[in-house]
């Protein structure tokens, strides 16, 4: 084989903070050892044609690695396996317009940064002969064959920052503040938010729970004495998104799907304040915290990890390592990189080990799932 003279770097699905630090690590170690990069825009629809793509060298991803979001922009609209476009020659199916743009660009390889839907996307493409290595990255967490995600401990951040903010109007009204966040069908970021916010009960898809029960632990939290005399104590409550109870359905927002056919969680925070105003003498709010839950800029251990994901990517590149993963074991500083076959955790999700991590005395709280 040739040795790769250019590649493409691409990014897929939910933005999150990380992304840019991966794309400054791949430019620079790529033009250190002579090859070329080209930024693909939009995710795989950068592909389509030619005016969406741009040249990458050292002196673009200079200041970069702050920003959030991704300097490519991206998309999880359309399936590339299932669909056609219009190009500028003709209707044409969307993945092997992508194939025969891939070779007419002159990449010998694109780095693809993205979750489980871009990399079960990337599978298919690596299957059908383009070479491509993987960057992981969610801010649920949630991929098989890795530690960490890029994203995480940024969105984890926010959230965190949040139930703190979350207190002082709970505790002023003596209300149940609910707090919904995202991690679609994994409890990563509600639990170990939760835990760093010192939320008094921590709901995740894992543990399905009984309203019953978290009825039962409210009423023991509120009946202790508030700081305001003649006020019930207030409590925080997160609930993942993707958190159900025993005898009920997921909630989604709506009807649609996203491109890897994914449901649209969100509702169950409002479904339990609800059930809480109907059925406890207290007052609740919910507060769905969305998609500003994975902005800003990201946290240092994000931009760390995207430099060592980028590199590591770059590394994997110019030893034709093709097919594979990028894959940390612990996080930054102490972590080590490896590569995993993609083949081997597309379509695998990682939720939370309840056996390891459900542990309401060692983080003091209420409940913990139920
Ligand atoms: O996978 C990341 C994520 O933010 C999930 O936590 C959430 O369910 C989903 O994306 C939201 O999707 P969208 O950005 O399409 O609204």
């Amino acid at each position: 084989m040739p040795p790769i003279s250019r590649i493409g770097i691409l990014t897929g699905g939910g933005d999150a903070p990380g992304l840019n630090a991966v794309i400054r690590a791949v430019v620079k170690s790529a033009c250190n050892a002579g090859i070329e990069c080209l930024g693909i825009e939009d995710s795989f629809d950068g592909l389509l044609e030619p005016d969406r793509s741009r040249p990458l060298t050292p002196r673009d991803v200079r200041g970069i690695m702050r920003l959030g979001g991704t300097i490519l922009g991206t998309l999880n609209t359309g399936n590339p396996f299932s669909s056609s476009v219009e190009t500028s020659e003709g209707t044409r199916s969307y993945s092997e317009r992508c194939v025969e743009m891939f070779h007419k660009m002159g990449l010998g390889a694109l780095v693809t940064i993205g979750g489980d839907g871009t990399l079960a996307i990337a599978h298919q493409f690596s299957e059908r002969g383009i070479p491509l290595v993987g960057v992981p990255k969610t801010i649920d967490r949630d991929l098989a064959g890795t530690d960490y995600t890029l994203g995480f401990d940024t969105a984890l951040r926010n959230i965190t920052q949040i139930l703190e903010r979350s207190r002082t109007p709970a505790g002023s009204h003596g209300w149940v503040q609910i707090v919904e966040v995202m991690g679609r069908h994994a409890g990563h970021l509600a639990l170990w938010s939760g835990v760093a916010g010192q939320a008094h009960i921590i709901l995740i898809p894992e543990l399905p729970f009984r309203y019953n029960r978290i009825f039962h632990l409210l009423r023991d939290r509120m009946g202790e004495p508030g700081l305001i005399e003649g006020k019930p104590r207030y409590a925080v409550v997160v609930v993942a998104e993707g958190a159900r109870a025993e005898d009920g359905d997921t909630i989604t927002l709506d009807d649609r799907q996203d491109a890897f056919g994914h449901a649209r969680l969100g509702g169950i925070g409002d479904v339990l304040a609800t059930r809480i105003a109907n059925e406890t003498p207290y007052e609740s709010r919910a507060v769905l915290l969305g998609h500003p839950q994975r902005g800003g800029p990201p946290s240092a251990i994000d931009r760390i990890m995207g430099l060592l994901f980028g590199a590591r990517a770059a590394e994997a590149v110019a030893a034709g390592d093709f097919g594979k993963l990028v894959s940390a074991r612990g996080i930054a500083p102490a972590c080590e990189l490896s590569l995993v076959d993609i083949s081997a955790v597309s379509g695998k999700i990682q939720t939370v080990d309840v056996a390891r991590h459900y542990d309401t005395e060692r983080y003091h709280l209420k409940g913990i799932g139920m």
